[in-house]
């Protein structure tokens, strides 16, 4: 029996700018995460996924070539030179990451399902490759990834990601907090990915000016973490998250639980990751952490989750 795991994400500054190639921050939310345990089945060939949270059972060699799930144990056995047909396993997933809240829950379970499989079979997979396997299924869930969602979940490190650039990881000079709340309306970042492309392609000169924009802001936000100036870095996630509504990712869900947090004293708050549903993130005092998760829930927040960056 083999265990691999994988922690949730939140995007603190660049999301859908940086599917067009301007830089984002994410970091690893270890609170919440995906577990794997693969098992030999000694039972016939192939393998049998246990999805447990989602009571679904799925058989890789007979599921359709796009379920994301059985195309993550393809991909991984074909790094490691293995066929489906030889193997006999059965994997077990569990996550505590809400789904369809900008949170990483489907990079996260693949990453967990590639570490389990690799270590079973004793073929470590490092980290790049595990990312690039983690990709391929991202994009089934999300049509054109830029990619930030797998190799942070990977890496887990603040990462500052651009698109086609070597992974750069960077220190947090003073550790500051978070606070998550889950809005509870699934996040549909396929569909508002979408849109922002097609609204892109009508207006390419509007949009590239927003992408710039929030391009700036991120750069500022590393240096804001690099040395330690929280107050700055909420000041920063507010802009951006004027800079989301302009490209309409937003929504009443969103924006009462982005009111809340900034009316009970969080230095900043905007949505984190596609938008139009999913999770606000808001940088806060450990102090304020009860009366803001408090406030969270008052105006519709499912699940609050109050983590610690650095
Ligand atoms: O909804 P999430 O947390 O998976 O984040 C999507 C982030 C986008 O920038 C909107 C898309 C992407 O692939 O980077």
């Amino acid at each position: 029996m083999t265990h691999g795991h994988a922690p949730g994400k939140v995007i603190l500054v660049g999301e859908h700018a940086v599917v067009y190639g301007r830089p984002a921050i994410a970091v690893p939310v270890t609170d919440v995460r995906a577990d794997v345990i693969v098992e030999d089945t000694n039972g016939r060939p192939g393998v049998t996924i246990h999805a447990e949270d989602i009571g679904r059972v799925i058989d890789v060699c007979s599921a359709p070539l796009q379920e994301p799930l059985s195309l993550t144990v393809r991909n991984a056995l074909g790094h490691i030179g293995m066929d489906v047909q030889r193997v006999q396993l059965s994997l077990t997933i569990r996550s505590s990451i809400p789904v369809a809240s900008g949170m990483g829950s489907g990079a996260a379970i693949a990453a967990a399902m590639v570490r389990a499989l690799a270590a079973h079979l004793n073929y470590p997979l490092d980290r790049a490759i595990i990312s690039s396997i983690v990709y391929e299924t991202e994009k089934i869930h999300h049509g054109t990834p830029s990619g930030i969602d797998n190799t942070v979940v990977v890496f887990e490190q603040p990462v500052y990601f651009r698109r086609g650039w070597p992974i750069a990881t960077f220190d947090v000079k003073r550790p500051f907090w978070l606070a998550i709340g889950d809005t509870g309306v699934p996040s549909l970042t396929k569909a508002a990915v979408s849109d922002v492309r097609a609204a892109w392609q009508r207006d390419p000169e509007r949009y590239d000016g927003i992408f710039d924009q929030i391009g700036a802001l991120v750069d500022a936000a590393r240096q804001a973490i690099e040395s330690g100036h929280v107050e700055v870095l909420g000041a920063l996630m507010d802009e951006n998250q004027r800079l989301l509504r302009h490209l309409d990712v937003s929504s009443p869900e969103l924006e009462a639980l982005i009111a809340s947090a900034r009316q009970e004293g969080a230095r900043g708050a905007k949505l984190s990751g596609g938008g139009r549903g999913g999770s606000v993130i808001a940088v806060i005092e450990p102090e304020d952490a009860e009366t803001i998760s408090r406030a969270l829930v008052a105006v519709g927040a499912r699940k609050v989750i109050v983590t610690r960056v650095g």
